[in-house]
């Protein structure tokens, strides 16, 4: 069984997916991740992001491995450094490259296969598995995704002001849901569910019974 969780930036996907899949005993994928990595991997070899070849080149060339909980960039661990503003604001060169995302999108496809698998990104139910028996959109006002991500900050001693968060995090929005390839789109088929005033746990249930109503 695919399980395809697609939403916007700062909605919450990553660990609640995680602990959907955990509880559920299905693998899980953090497809971000992937686009992170090319972006971490294209400033590391010092190639240029708006050389859409080399971009292009680097994606095919690298081998990425997310087994483990970790981010593996040929072997380096790259978990942490995929998360910087830098490698944030640069993975829009990945994520808009055609050959880029046809690359990533053929592993993820294998990544799925015989496997029962909860993955979650942008175009997971549109793009990567339409015919995936159980899609859901997660969202969450704009305002409430800043103060999440404002209070997630504040809790890595990092501190940012809320404003900026919402600029930020509106021009990211914009840009995933504006791009040729692959953009952020609810599928016809997808059940959306707006997170607004409910409490992590509280989502996870509802998303685990949403899966088990499919099973
Ligand atoms: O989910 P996360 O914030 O880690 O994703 C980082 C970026 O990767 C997104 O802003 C988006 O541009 C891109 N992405 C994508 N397709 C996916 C997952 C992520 O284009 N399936």
């Amino acid at each position: 069984m695919i399980v395809t969780i697609d939403g916007p930036a700062g909605a919450g996907k990553s660990s609640i997916s995680r602990q959907v899949a955990q509880r559920l005993g299905f693998e899980f994928l953090d497809t971000g991740a992937m686009y992170r990595a090319v972006a971490w991997a294209v400033l590391r070899n010092d190639r240029e992001l708006t050389d859409e070849t080399a971009v292009a080149e680097v994606a095919n060339q690298i081998g990425i491995d997310l087994s483990g909980g970790r981010v593996l960039v040929d072997g380096v661990d790259a978990t942490d450094d995929i998360r910087s503003p830098e490698v944030t604001q640069a993975t829009r060169f990945a994520a808009s490259n055609t050959a880029v995302r046809m690359h990533l999108v053929g592993l993820q496809q294998q990544f799925g296969r015989e496997k029962d698998l909860v993955t979650e990104g942008r175009d997971q139910g549109t793009v990567v598995f339409p015919h995936a028996e159980c899609k859901i959109f997660l969202t969450a006002s704009p305002e409430e995704r800043a103060r999440r991500r404002v209070a997630d900050l504040a809790t890595r001693g990092v501190a940012a002001e809320f404003d900026d968060i919402l600029a930020q995090q509106n021009r990211r929005d914009e840009e995933d849901s504006s791009r040729e390839v692959g953009p952020l789109r609810k599928a016809d088929d997808a059940v959306e569910l707006c997170t607004d005033g409910m409490t992590p746990d509280e989502v996870i249930q509802r998303l685990i019974d949403i899966v088990q109503q499919r099973q």
